[in-house]
């Protein structure tokens, strides 16, 4: 069972002129932080992979030192608790697979890093699943423990719907509907998964603009150079 298809919508980073919603990626971190960090972990994202993406350094630093890392051995051979750094990556709810699959009645909350890579539909997929919970359709028995979704294959996910209007409260005062949550965190996941998109974007664009250039350089020249020939 594959699940119902997702609605596509008009991301504002799959045009191919446009870089990411910076504004959206900071907001949907701040979803990821306060509600979805509960549950699932991001290993490939580290403090200092946010400046200059959504927060400045110094915020990243500040957001960094409210995390308590375990370090050492230390001189001593002990291990110590510090305050985070930007070079840490992101803190992970569980300890193990086995505490993790503890929190959540058996089921395994995955890495979000790549979900927007690894899963068909990508972001709009993410998107659906994350606003798509409804009452299970007269007829379809749900399992104790597991919650109708027709997004995800199978229709029955171990995650309940965690996203209600005005869940968070944003800075910079955007509304905190359920869809605008799920678009922003959606957003800060397709970052997630390919934080290297911008620069090659903002490259595809330096090369075409120079390669036209020279192009149109070489008609030009060749045009006035053989004009008296013709
Ligand atoms: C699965 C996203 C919050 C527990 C998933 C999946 C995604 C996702 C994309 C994968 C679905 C698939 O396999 O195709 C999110 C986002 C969250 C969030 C973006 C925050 C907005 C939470 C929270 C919990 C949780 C707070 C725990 C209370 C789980 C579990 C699964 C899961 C247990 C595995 C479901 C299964 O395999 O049946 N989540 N999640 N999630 N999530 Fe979340």
């Amino acid at each position: 069972d594959e699940g119902l298809h997702p609605p596509s919508h008009p991301w504002y980073h799959k045009d191919p002129l446009h870089t990411f919603d910076h504004a959206a990626i900071r907001r949907g971190y701040q979803v990821y932080r306060e509600v979805c960090s509960a549950c699932h972990s991001l290993d490939r994202i580290a403090w200092r992979n946010l400046i200059d993406v959504s927060h400045s350094e110094d915020e990243v630093k500040a957001l960094a030192e409210e995390v308590e890392y375990e370090d050492g051995p230390d001189d001593e051979g002990e291990m110590f608790q510090r305050p985070g750094k930007p070079s840490d990556y992101m803190p992970k709810p569980y300890p193990n697979e086995e505490a993790a699959r503890a929190g959540n009645a058996g089921a395994l909350p995955p890495d979000l890093s790549l979900i927007v890579k690894a899963r068909h539909g990508g972001a709009d997929y993410v998107f659906a699943l994350l606003t798509g919970y409804v009452d299970a359709p007269a007829g379809v028995e749900v399992r104790e423990g597991l919650n109708y979704n027709p997004y995800f294959p199978g229709g029955a996910i171990a995650m309940a719907r965690v996203l209600f209007d005005g869940l968070v409260e944003y800075e910079d005062g955007t509304p905190a509907t359920t869809s605008q949550m799920a678009r922003d965190v959606t957003t800060f996941l397709a970052w997630a998964a390919e934080p290297e998109h911008d620069d090659r974007k903002k490259m595809g664009m330096k090369a075409t603009i120079i390669l036209s250039t020279l192009t149109l350089l070489t008609v030009y020249i060749k045009r006035f150079k053989w004009a008296p020939l013709k």
